[in-house]
């Protein structure tokens, strides 16, 4: 019978000296420049492949298995004790056949793919001698002048939660002995989207009561999914920089919800707390960092040059250490690292960009794809009664979109049309622009050589173009440069330039579909008045172009559905559906509105998204089951004439509550497939889990009450019910 994993790990930790325990606990960088020495010795317990602070958005040194083999070489076969080497990377939303950052995934709303985009990052990392990425974000979300919005899953705790688990299953799988797996991270622990101003690093003041019910529910739903490392963040919360908060990462994490992996720093973190000055020089702080429940100091040598004088002289205990040096070997042995050190060097070229993982990428960009305007074409605005060139296939009754693929011809104009490497989005270390096409290429590929006739590109000569042209398919948006890691935003307006481009294209007088590329909500208010039509799609990843060609053509019906509030005004931020009541609610039927410059509501809610169909609900009925469980069941009917697919979401509100309770919140939802004219009963279950809320002092708590129930499109739509809890 084979020793059992803690076996082996209490066995090898009683044959390590404190320098080579130390040694697990440092990570290094820049794997092309590490020390063999250091490496012989023991020091090294793990790597991370980057070679500056801003991983996201600067091009790293590439990991390739021969390269990390030779490291691997010289941990197993030339230290005392053979212990192979953790190898970490950002690979965030794919390594080579990359995905739609994870905030477009969220626009997809399905676990399914999001999990299947995980497993195929997975393999293709692995493939490169990669065993950890630092990936699931799980970071909420508000305000979107803070660039990191990007990566997370947007404002909403339940849809956050949902996706974190399918991510760790994506990368874990069921068992990290699967050589085609790596370990995941959940990250940043905790409450690092809630940095005033969304200036990145800031400062968080969240009350244990937010914290609790809108900041942890995707953290724990990633720890009780099992993965296998959480990350702590940079920011403090209320005083105390979540690097050194024993509270956080081991009463709470490790303690309360039983994680049994690694709590890695971030980048320099631990030498951080003296910046954030909780600590009075880097010995201090790595007595902190470790004291809390850090397990792998990042790149800071804090740990590696500090921790074993702090347990001589009798500041740590060395049960401290043993504890951290545990959890890094229990994931070692889990991996099957020290059976299979190595990586098939052959590997690589079989599994990089294989066609099904190219597939996984676009069908996940293509039901990312979010429709948020689809109206008739209109006239040419000099003479609105008047049909221009004649061409009333085109000014017809119905909406612009989809676009025909004969009779009719395309300027394809804008920043985003012709760019390959912007379409992965931040975050994509190994992903080569060469690999990806250009939205331009797919709709030639779909409609001939007629995108765009004259093959001009400047902006002037777009617009000059778009005379000789049916249709302005116009590609607008944000390069990945403008978010991600400390890309923070005072305005989240489209670039310069580009409404008045649009505006210029008005004039002439064509329809326009308007095509927004970006990394973040932008404020759409202008471009939503100047287009017919308004596709948008954040960074899609490799096969984003193929994917908004799709939908552009009716290739593909758009379902996605926006997983995070758009402004209409920046000066609107933050602003979320799942708000609190206030004291003083306006009324629905009093105009008035709490600016006095711009209207309170959002310009697109949290959930919306439109399709080339159209969807009726009906027959929304709540019942109790017994036992604390609620069913709750509606009919959705598709009214429109092609089949489509649409996200039914469940919201509750609980009307009376010890703490304030948000206006609404998201507590199911479901994809429903319709050919035309079919309906179908959606089913959904609301029990404990839905209804209940952390109250602080008291824990997880069901209070007696009504509680409001919506079955609809959107957080701003729907039907509406009631139940009560005895
Ligand atoms: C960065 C990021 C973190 C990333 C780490 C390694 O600063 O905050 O998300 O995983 O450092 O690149």
């Amino acid at each position: 019978m084979p020793e059992s994993v803690e076996a082996q790990v209490e066995s090898l930790l009683a044959k390590m000296t404190l320098r080579e325990k130390v040694g697990q606990m440092h990570q290094a960088t820049n794997s092309g420049s590490l020390d063999p020495d250091q490496i012989r010795q023991g020091l090294v317990g793990s790597v991370i492949g980057a070679t500056s602070a801003y991983a996201g958005n600067d091009k790293q040194e590439r990991m390739v298995a021969a390269h990390l083999n030779a490291i691997q070489k010289i941990a197993v076969e030339e230290s005392r004790l053979g212990i192979p080497i953790l190898v970490a990377r950002d690979v965030i939303h794919g390594h080579r056949a990359v995905c739609p950052i994870p905030l477009g995934q969220a626009a997809s709303w399905s676990p399914e793919l999001v999990e299947k985009g995980a497993e195929v990052a997975a393999r293709e990392a692995r493939a490169d001698g990669i065993h950890w990425t630092f990936t699931p974000m799980l970071d909420i979300a508000r305000d979107p002048r803070w660039g990191r919005v990007a990566e997370g899953f947007g404002e909403d705790p339940f849809l956050a939660a949902c996706l974190a688990k399918a991510a760790v299953r994506g990368y874990q799988g069921d068992d990290l002995r699967d050589p085609e797996r790596i370990l995941a991270c959940a990250k940043h622990y905790l409450g690092y989207g809630a940095a005033e101003g969304g200036r990145d690093y800031n400062t968080a003041e969240i009350s244990e009561s937010t914290l609790r019910n809108i900041y942890m529910p995707s953290f724990r739903a990633a720890v009780d999914a099992g993965v296998a490392t959480v990350m702590a963040a940079f920011n403090e919360i209320g005083g105390v920089p979540v690097t050194s908060s024993r509270h956080l990462l081991t009463d709470v994490l490790k303690t309360e919800w039983g994680m049994d992996g690694v709590v890695v720093s971030d980048w320099r973190a631990v030498g951080e707390l003296v910046e954030h000055g909780v600590a009075a020089d880097l010995k201090d702080a790595a007595y902190l960092g470790i004291h809390a429940g850090v397990d792998v100091d990042m790149q800071s040598e804090a740990f590696m040059r500090y921790a074993e004088e702090l347990v001589t002289e009798g500041r740590l205990p060395v049960e401290e250490i043993d504890e951290a040096v545990r959890r890094i070997l229990r994931l070692k042995f889990r991996l099957g690292l020290f059976e299979r050190p190595y990586t098939d060097e052959s590997l690589a070229a079989e599994v990089h960009l294989r066609p099904d993982h190219l597939q996984a990428a676009q069908e996940l960009a293509t039901k990312a794809v979010v429709l948020l305007k689809n109206d008739p074409p209109r006239g040419n605005g000099r003479q609105p009664w008047e049909t221009w060139s004649g061409n009333a296939s085109v000014v017809g009754k119905g909406p612009l979109l989809p676009l025909t693929k004969a009779g009719q011809t395309y300027a394809v104009v804008g920043p985003m049309a012709d760019v390959t490497d912007a379409l992965y989005g931040t975050w994509t270390l190994d992903a080569l622009a060469e690999d990806a096409a250009t939205l331009r290429a797919e709709i030639a590929a779909k409609v001939g050589t007629s995108a765009d006739p004259h093959g001009l590109q400047l902006l002037d000569e777009g617009i000059a173009n778009s005379r000789w042209s049916d249709v302005v398919i116009a590609v607008l948006g944000e390069s990945p440069v403008r978010s991600g890691e400390d890309n923070a935003l005072t305005s989240i307006e489209l670039p310069a330039g580009q409404i008045e481009f649009l505006e210029s294209l008005r004039k002439i007088g064509k329809p326009i579909v308007a095509v927004v590329v970006a990394g973040r909500p932008l404020i759409l208010t202008r471009v939503m008045e100047l287009a017919d039509a308004v596709v948008w799609s954040f960074h899609p990843g490799i096969r984003g172009g193929a994917a908004i060609a799709d939908v552009l053509f009716g290739d593909a019906n758009p379902s996605g559905k926006l997983p995070i509030t758009f402004p209409r005004e920046t000066g609107q931020v933050p602003i979320y559906y799942n708000h609190k009541r206030t004291g003083r609610p306006l009324p629905k039927d009093d105009n008035r509105t709490r600016y006095i410059d711009t209207s309170d509501e959002p310009l697109l809610p949290f959930g919306y998204g439109l399709s080339y169909t159209k969807f009726a609900y009906s027959d929304l009925v709540v019942q109790t089951v017994g036992d604390g469980q609620f069913s709750v069941s509606a009919t959705v009917e598709n009214v429109g004439s092609v089949a489509g697919e649409e996200i039914v979401q469940l919201y509750i509100r609980d009307d009376v509550s010890t703490y304030t309770r948000p206006v609404k919140e998201l507590k199911g939802f479901t994809r429903v497939a319709l050919p035309a004219g079919a309906a179908e009963t959606v089913n959904f279950t609301l029990g404990p889990n839905e209804l209940g809320y952390y109250v602080p002092g008291a824990g997880w708590q069901v209070e007696p009450g009504t509680f409001q129930v919506w079955v609809g499109p959107h957080s701003q739509a729907g039907l509406q019910s009631s139940l009560t809890v005895g």
